[in-house]
């Protein structure tokens, strides 16, 4: 399947923006730390959601998805081992090797899959399960964590603010004895809801939004019922869509947008008016040129961004600077750009971007989520078709993506 855009038009319509992709996923890791049930209100039906649920249902929990609600029983989860199909599909898989860990004292995963965009490594995960007093064997395509009584808590300083590593070192020391102290922590939006959702569970956590996190580990952790927020990266792909072909979009979110994005999006020339969860976005020119962008853990611009943006910058009047702080593989999308008449160089991490008054539709692909994402972007900002091939990619992420795009205006359709 492959997605075909006619562009050209201007944004005119609305939309309600989906759950978020990154919340859920670790919410759905901790939920095995519990006996209990769990269930996610406003749930995104996309494929990375249902690739989780096959996996939590591998280990024996049972899973349920109807209507944008999310059930999870987890009482009778009992096998560590995690299986290859599914891990190799999903990323976010790796947030069980703290989960599993901690409810059951030990866990054996295969190295996880998710989007090529870069080395990604996971040796903060594992050196903190160490320290935590779990023993740590790696092998040639396995990993298997053993903790022989309670972790422990303790200090963990991490040398970059990785937001898995943030994630499965809370996962992990929600059930351990005594506290643990994180510094170094990831701030990003995702990390407090995962925090706000633990302490409904009973976890005692303070911190979260901060770079110091602490822990007191708890016996146990009860039922319980969530309202996930929505998605900021989607959010952002629909305002810089708007940015890109001009007009006029009305997204609607109780959440306050990132101060980042929100004034990259006002640099490129977006007016933004918020009124209660309805927020107004409009483009009356053409983008303008952003001198030097880079992407940087939160509260800085995101990388899940930088991909959303490039298009944009594309058609800008005059010359972009981006440089991708996070992940050394972003920059692959640009040579699909390219077949769409862009006129972008780039060297290792630093891209120059010079815009050009027409991009022309091509037949392009997606190489990775956010990517496929950018791509939905530039067909749309192009005259002309493009058609968008690897669909799937999108699908990890994006909730009816034909439909979303339709109701802002934009003729597109699968193929
Ligand atoms: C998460 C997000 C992803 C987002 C990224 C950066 C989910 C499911 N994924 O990915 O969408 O693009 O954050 O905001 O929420 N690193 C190490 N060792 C480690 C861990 C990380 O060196 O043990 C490095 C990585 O190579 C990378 C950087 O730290 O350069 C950031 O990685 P990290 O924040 O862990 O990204 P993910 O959690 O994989």
């Amino acid at each position: 399947m492959a997605i075909q855009i006619d562009g050209g038009k201007k944004v005119s319509g609305s939309l309600v923006i989906q759950g978020s992709k990154n919340a859920v996923l670790p919410i759905m890791a901790a939920s095995v730390l519990g006996a209990g049930t769990t269930v996610i209100e406003n749930c995104p039906d996309i494929f990375d959601v249902h690739a989780m649920s096959d996996v939590l249902r591998s280990i024996g929990a049972s899973v349920n998805y109807r209507n944008h609600t999310l059930t999870i029983c987890s009482s009778h989860i009992k096998k560590t081992a995690i299986e290859e199909k599914s891990v190799g599909e999903i990323r976010a898989s790796i947030l069980l090797l703290g989960s599993v860990l901690a409810r059951l004292g030990s866990v054996s995963i295969c190295y996880p899959g998710g989007c090529s965009i870069g080395s990604r490594p996971i040796d903060f995960h594992l050196r903190a399960f160490r320290k935590m007093g779990a023993q740590v064997n790696e092998e040639k395509d396995r990993i298997d964590c053993l903790a022989k009584k309670r972790l422990t808590g303790t200090t963990i300083s991490l040398p970059f603010p990785s937001v898995g590593a943030t994630e499965n070192i809370i996962l992990t020391s929600v059930l351990a004895e005594g506290e643990t102290v994180l510094l170094g922590a990831a701030m990003e939006p995702e990390i407090t809801e995962l925090c706000r959702f633990l302490r409904k569970m009973g976890a005692q956590i303070t911190g979260e939004g901060t770079d110091t996190l602490r822990v007191c580990g708890v016996k146990e952790l009860k039922s319980v019922r969530w309202g996930l927020c929505a998605d900021r990266i989607v959010f952002l792909t629909w305002a810089m869509l708007t940015a890109g072909c001009g007009g006029e979009a009305e997204l609607f979110m109780k959440e306050t947008i990132p101060c980042a994005e929100k004034q990259v999006l006002e640099q490129l020339g977006c007016m933004i008016e918020r009124e209660g969860r309805r927020i107004c976005l409009s483009q009356k020119h053409v983008p303008r040129p952003i001198r030097y962008l880079k992407t940087q853990p939160y509260p800085g611009y995101p990388t899940d961004g930088q991909s959303l943006i490039m298009p944009v910058l594309c058609k800008g009047n005059g010359v972009s600077t981006i440089e991708e702080g996070i992940f050394e593989n972003r920059f692959r999308m640009i040579r699909q750009l390219k077949k769409m008449g862009a006129n972008i160089d780039y060297v290792c991490n630093h891209a120059r971007i010079t815009g050009v008054t027409k991009l022309h539709g091509a037949l392009v692909q997606a190489d990775d989520l956010r990517s496929g994402a950018g791509l939905l972007i530039g067909g749309a900002m192009a005259e002309g078709r493009t058609t968008i091939t690897k669909e799937h990619f999108i699908n990890r992420g994006y909730e009816n993506v034909t439909g979303q795009l339709q109701a802002l205006g934009i003729l597109a359709e699968e193929v």
